[in-house]
């Protein structure tokens, strides 16, 4: 496999996988008791699945070792064979389905709205976004690679990186509240207190925990116990896809790493450009804790 450019589906940069196989994402039938969790890529997508699947098996780590994380919940947008996308697996999967996508909101494929599925909507803070998806793409082997810092930095200001402009989907998901079930929850939120957090998100989906398997799920759900766990830390991914090496794939989990890559001079000018993106929203996003 080749490193391939990405090319704009309605001004959005997708990687080749997606690009290629639009029409049928598009056209995906989506199920009234699907779940849909998204976020924008590096927000902490694998927490929160296997926070999801550990509230759906109960609190139970045993059940979630079953399969790789990526194998419980189809992503919509990815390859699972030259001709097909995770469309095609979630179409052979029995409900209740929980599924996983890094799309902005304008490309959801219709039918979640006609049916009106729940989204989980995990957000983190851009600074620590870019970071992530910065060491990401180094380590990733088919996705452009990101250049050095200051150029990688420019590219996800200016949106012209997998997925698009972080500001925009931060923003769409954030008003399809107003259209959709959605529970919007912040990375740093569940830093600070997994156990608060974790409960909220049983609520939603209609599983609240009792004390015990709540305790269960904070520490099956811990960076430490997810970096060891195979079903979680992609281990098992080949080289030619994700280089561990580079970076390993379970990488700091940590709130405030930006400060170790930006400069005080690329600090300002990015929150400059955030305050003019994201203003008027009510929108507040924290880069410590
Ligand atoms: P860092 O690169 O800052 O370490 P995604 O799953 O969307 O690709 O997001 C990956 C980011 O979430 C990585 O951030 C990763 O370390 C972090 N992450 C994964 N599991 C985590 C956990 N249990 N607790 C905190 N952060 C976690």
């Amino acid at each position: 496999q080749e490193r391939r450019p990405l090319v704009a589906v309605d001004g959005v940069p997708l990687p080749q996988k997606t690009w290629e196989n639009w029409a049928q994402i598009k056209a995906f039938q989506a199920k009234p008791d699907d779940l849909l969790i998204c976020t924008y890529p590096k927000a902490g997508t694998t927490w929160i699945q296997e926070i999801v699947d550990m509230i759906q098996q109960g609190g139970d780590p045993e059940k979630c070792r079953r399969a790789p994380l990526h194998e419980r919940h189809p992503f919509l947008e990815w390859a699972r064979s030259p001709q097909s996308t995770g469309v095609a697996w979630a179409d052979a999967m029995p409900p209740p389905r929980t599924l996983k996508t890094h799309l902005p909101v304008k490309l959801l494929p219709a039918s979640f709205w006609k049916q009106g599925c729940k989204v989980v909507y995990m957000a983190r803070n851009p600074k620590d976004s870019a970071v992530s998806y910065y060491h990401f793409l180094r380590m990733h082997q088919l996705l452009p690679q990101p250049g050095p810092w200051p150029q990688f930095l420019e590219a996800f200001m200016a949106g012209t990186v997998p997925w698009g402009s972080w500001h925009e989907h931060v923003r769409g998901w954030w008003r399809a509240r107003e259209a959709l079930p959605l529970l919007f929850l912040h990375y740093e939120d569940l830093k600070e207190d997994p156990g608060r957090e974790i409960q909220r998100v049983a609520q939603f989906i209609g599983q609240p925990l009792v004390p015990a398997a709540l305790e269960r799920v904070v520490h099956h759900t811990s960076f430490e116990v997810m970096r060891a766990n195979p079903a979680t830390n992609r281990a098992s991914a080949p080289r030619s896809v994700l280089d561990q090496s580079i970076s390993p794939f379970m990488r700091k989990g940590t709130v405030g790493d930006w400060k170790n890559h930006f400069t005080v001079a690329q600090s300002e000018h990015f929150d400059r450009d955030c305050a003019s993106k994201t203003a008027g929203t009510g929108l507040a996003f924290r880069t410590e804790l």
